[in-house]
């Protein structure tokens, strides 16, 4: 975050993971607990936050996510969970891109980064519903690209590979998932490691910046060379 800029951040459960920053950026932060696949609840939220700061929203940046936590194929999946993980990756983006594209039209600018995953080219076995998902996502950037331009609405999609994250809050099975499905991951990357966060967002400044105003309904991939 620059100097003078503000942020509205959406958290789901853990927002005593925030106290840190909300005491740093007082005046230029605002925290919204909200479950993304409730859109009235996200919509009352967010347009309370507008009113009571007159802020103009110009940037979206939707990282949320629910994974295939089961880790199990398609076949043997449970259906409820197929639907939550779907609920939550598409209608959850369909719902914070319903909320913000008004003040993004009235403006007649907006920049939005939608996340994807490198699983949109390559599949996920044991992980359908999340694949599934994460190509919904990119051709929802695709799409708004193509309907959004002539609002001066801009629009792509980042899809890492493995990136090197803290995941101290997955269980201890989804976490032993993880990091044999990396360890053979990272055998297969030409620079022999996970993203970094540098990494991922030094691509999504450039998007969401002013000098970015051609790019548009684009999906990258950042995945070390890997293909
Ligand atoms: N990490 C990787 O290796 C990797 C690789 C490729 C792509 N990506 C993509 O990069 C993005 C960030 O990844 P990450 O590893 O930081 O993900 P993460 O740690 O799993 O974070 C996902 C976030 O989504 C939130 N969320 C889940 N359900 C929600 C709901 N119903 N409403 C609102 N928020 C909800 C979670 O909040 P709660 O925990 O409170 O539920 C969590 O904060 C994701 O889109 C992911 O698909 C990551």
């Amino acid at each position: 975050m620059k100097s003078g800029e503000n942020l509205i951040l959406l958290i789901h459960k853990n927002e005593k993971r925030l106290q840190d920053l909300q005491q740093k950026f007082a005046d230029h932060l605002r925290i919204i607990k909200v479950d993304l696949t409730d859109l009235s609840s996200l919509q009352n939220k967010f347009s309370k936050v507008i009113e009571e700061t007159g802020w103009q929203p110009d940037r979206l940046i939707h990282t949320a996510t629910k994974r295939s936590h089961d880790f199990k194929p398609l076949a043997d999946t449970d259906p409820e969970l197929w639907k939550q993980i779907v609920l939550m990756n598409i209608v959850g983006t369909f719902n914070i891109l319903k909320c913000v594209l008004p003040c993004f039209r009235k403006n007649k600018y907006g920049k939005i980064v939608l996340f994807g995953s490198n699983v949109t080219r390559i599949g996920l076995p044991k992980g359908s519903a999340y694949s599934a998902s994460k190509a919904g996502i990119a051709n929802i950037g695709r799409t708004l690209a193509a309907e959004e331009a002539e609002n001066n609405i801009i629009i792509n999609t980042v899809s890492p590979g493995p990136i090197k994250i803290d995941d101290s809050q997955f269980s201890e099975s989804y976490r032993k998932f993880r990091e044999e499905y990396y360890n053979k991951k990272i055998r297969e990357i030409p620079l022999k490691r996970c993203a970094s966060f540098e990494d991922i967002f030094g691509l999504c400044r450039f998007l969401l910046s002013k000098e970015n105003s051609y790019i548009t309904g684009e999906e990258f991939f950042i995945t070390g060379g890997k293909i």
